[in-house]
């Protein structure tokens, strides 16, 4: 369980106040959206471009919820103050609501549920330094990755399947190209130039991702936009995935399953974090360290 205080319609309540109602469609169907927002020095990152994506999730699932963007902001600076959050995170999600148990949008509307939590989070600086290894999978999810909604089985078993075999993420493949992790963006850097996935239907489009892409043409990296196979990310030079909590984290090695099931291990590069990462990694600090010794939760 996570902290004291929840949010829960616009207002603090203590955690254990905090209840939903067993025909949520959220529970039932997760059919609602959510937002995970960095909080670093008590200040909110970013979070003005979660707010807005989360509104753009709302409409793609044709959800009414007036006033999103200030909404959300301000129930995570209620959060992050209510639980003194230095470095965290802000979990906010928006179901449709609670209504008997049918498949089609129930009328009338029901009122949507707005829930959220602050929890405690340092950087993850050991594997950003170090860099992580991936399990590559193939992407069982929906075709709607680009909305963030509640729907995240495909994510969860993939994500414990990593760990099973001592994985930080799970990559996942679909009809030969790479999407993205299970919770983060995918980059390789091929030929001195910067590559991901086009954000349409088949990924989210994170937030780090286009943070990224900017700190990328500030610095001049030459980047495109565009998919990639897997044995264009097993020959890259460099590869690294990258989100809210992930940050930009190195990928040294990724491991695939065999026709027989066995585990083969992938050096990428050197099999040490390169130079194109490292740079990315210190423009996104900068940031990081001029946000939390910034003035105020400004988004
Ligand atoms: N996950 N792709 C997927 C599938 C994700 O779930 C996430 C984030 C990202 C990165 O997006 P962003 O940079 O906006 O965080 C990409 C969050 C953190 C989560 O589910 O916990």
């Amino acid at each position: 369980m996570t902290g004291h205080w929840a949010l829960y319609q616009d207002t603090l309540v203590p955690r254990q106040d905090a209840k939903t109602d067993i025909e949520d469609r959220g529970y039932q169907f997760g059919d609602g959206v959510y937002e995970v927002i960095r909080v670093y020095g008590g200040k909110l990152f970013l979070a003005e471009a979660h707010a807005k994506r989360m509104e753009r999730s709302l409409r793609e699932l044709r959800i009414s919820f007036p006033n999103c963007v200030e909404r959300v902001l301000k129930g995570a600076t209620l959060l992050i103050e209510a639980e003194w959050i230095d470095d965290g995170i802000v979990y906010l999600q928006i179901s449709r609501g609670a209504a008997s148990r049918v498949h089609q949008f129930p009328t009338p509307d029901p009122i949507p549920v707005f829930s959220g939590t602050a929890s405690p989070l340092p950087r993850p600086v050991q594997l950003m330094e170090q860099g992580c290894e991936a399990l590559l999978l193939p992407d069982i999810r929906w075709l709607r990755n680009d909305i963030k909604s509640l729907n995240l089985l495909g994510a969860v078993l993939s994500k414990q399947q990593a760990k099973e075999a001592h994985c930080h993420e799970a990559i996942l493949e679909r009809n030969g190209i790479l999407t993205e992790g299970s919770s983060s963006n995918l980059f390789i850097v091929s030929k001195g130039e910067l590559l991901t996935h086009p954000a349409n239907n088949l990924i989210l489009n994170g937030i780090t991702r286009q943070e990224i892409l900017r700190l990328a043409s500030e610095k001049a990296i030459p980047w495109k936009e565009k998919s990639f196979t897997v044995d264009e990310l097993l020959a890259a030079d460099e590869a690294f995935i990258c989100g809210t909590t992930t940050e930009i984290m190195p990928l040294i090695q990724i491991i695939s399953i065999n026709e027989q099931n066995k585990h083969e291990r992938h050096k990428i590069g050197s099999g040490l974090p390169g130079g194109v990462t490292r740079t990315l990694q210190q423009a996104f600090t900068r940031l990081v360290e001029a946000c939390a010794a910034g003035s105020g939760n400004k988004p």
